[in-house]
């Protein structure tokens, strides 16, 4: 089939591989001209495992290139993705300016029937409403139908995901788009990927729910881990015990310092805008919740770091491990460990941070190191903000004599308190238990 993918972000570039994966002709589109040329060089604008090989196949064979072009896509191909980004506008409603943009660039161009597939998060309702507008500008009218197929993801294994999906979720209201859409994902389909048909509102409300349910999980056990904390509980033993709980799972049960990124932050806060809304206040307060646990995660790294330094952060050298928002990616988008590290700055200390694969903006407050090692060199305190793998390999034996204290926040529970431990340092887990045996 011939397929245009519109936007070249986390999600188009990763779809518009993944369609050409599929045996399928693709065209991706962006107005960004310089990402435009990479991408036709088979260069991903992200950090994202396995990418660049499927890029770099696909645009080499003639399967897959890139423009900035409308009229480019607009008669060439038979389904129209809308990749695009919905970011959080002022009002905590997603902006949809970019959709907007969109729909009054290529409407006007489609003169035979086409399907347009909504893949970008959206609040509920805009599909329906994007549909009429479709119609209402494109030279086709009702020749242009719309699906709603939201994507589920997750940084860092973007490729996996979009290949393998765990479901297909298709919100169609035509009886055309089915047979298209059949063909589109014939692939996976044929892999026995569990299909679920439904309608607009409840395909827009699915991508919703799925990352407002993961966000709350996160923030249940960091509440848990609160508890603990105080109680002297452990909230890693007690996520496994619960976690055993089939109805409950283990997954996304890992306490720490909360969720951050591109999508959960700005998603949920959307949903609870759609809520508020449509006047089911019982929900936008629910995810108020989920927000306040997660934001408090972070002030409570912050002031415990405060606590190790004597009650007083100005002055002080602080060593920050890790700064994207989670492992294996680049992205540092509402990243937890960016925001203990400003509210750290802004009480006067020295901040070193130290990320394997992200790059700090110039208008970050801190400095950034090469290495690890370098990172913690005087520092006063060790923070673990971000749990990449070249962290547990670290040998705190090594690290010991270069730091001014041995003293080490583990905010991702990951390190081994054990080895820590034994090479003389001060360990914190918040919501874990010390079980090193006293020597
Ligand atoms: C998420 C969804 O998983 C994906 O389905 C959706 O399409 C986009 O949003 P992503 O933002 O890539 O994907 O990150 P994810 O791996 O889900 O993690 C989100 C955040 O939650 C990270 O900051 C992570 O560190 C945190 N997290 C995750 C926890 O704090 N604890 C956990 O147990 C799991």
């Amino acid at each position: 089939m011939r397929i245009s993918v519109i936007g070249t972000g986390y999600l188009g570039t990763t779809h518009a591989a993944g369609m050409a994966e599929f045996g399928h002709h693709v065209i991706g589109l962006d107005i960004d001209t310089e990402r435009v040329a990479a991408l036709n060089k088979g260069r991903a604008p992200i950090f994202e495992p396995n990418l660049d090989p499927m890029l770099e196949r696909h645009t080499g064979s003639g399967q897959l290139r890139f423009t900035t072009d409308h009229t480019d896509i607009a008669d060439w191909a038979d389904v129209h993705f809308l990749c695009v980004n919905t970011p959080q506008s002022p009002s905590g409603a997603a902006d949809l300016g970019q959709l907007r943009n969109v729909r009054d660039q290529l409407a006007p161009l489609l003169t035979r029937p086409t399907l347009i597939i909504l893949k970008s998060t959206v609040p509920v309702g805009t599909a329906a409403q994007l549909r009429q507008e479709f119609r209402a500008l494109a030279p086709a009218g009702d020749g242009v139908d719309l699906t709603v197929n939201p994507e589920f993801l997750r940084e860092g294994h973007a490729v996996e995901d979009t290949l393998r999906p765990d479901r297909i979720v298709l919100g169609v209201e035509d009886e055309r788009s089915l047979e298209v859409l059949d063909r589109v994902y014939a692939i996976p389909l044929s892999d026995d990927t569990p299909r679920v048909l439904t309608n607009f509102a409840t395909a827009e409300l699915i991508k919703n729910a799925a990352n407002a349910f993961l966000a709350t999980k996160i923030s249940f056990i960091n509440a848990m881990a609160q508890l603990c904390q105080a109680t002297g509980g452990d909230v890693t033993e007690l996520a496994d015990a619960i976690g055993f709980d089939e109805r409950i799972g283990r997954a996304f049960l890992n306490a720490g310092l909360g969720f951050g990124g591109g999508c959960f932050p700005k998603d949920i806060r959307s949903l609870a805008h759609s809520a508020d809304e449509h006047g089911v206040e019982v929900l936008s307060n629910f995810i108020g919740s989920v927000e306040r646990i997660n934001d408090s995660q972070r002030t409570e790294v912050t002031e415990l770091t405060v606590e190790h330094l004597g009650g007083d952060a100005a002055g002080k050298r602080i060593a920050v491990l890790g700064a994207t928002f989670k492992p294996g990616t680049d992205d540092t988008r509402n990243s937890p460990a960016l925001t203990v590290a400003e509210q750290l700055h802004s009480r006067g200390a020295e901040v070193r941070v130290y990320d394997p694969h992200a790059r700090l903006s110039t208008r970050d407050n801190f400095s950034q190191a090469a290495t690890a090692q370098d990172a913690v060199a005087g520092a006063d305190i060790v923070l673990h903000l971000t749990e990449w793998p070249e962290f547990r390999s670290l040998d705190p034996a090594v690290l010991a004599p270069l730091v001014q204290s041995t003293i080490i926040i583990d905010a991702r529970l990951k390190l081994n308190p054990h080895t820590w431990r034994a090479a003389g340092w001060t360990l914190i887990q918040p919501g874990r238990v010390d079980r090193t045996p006293a020597c």
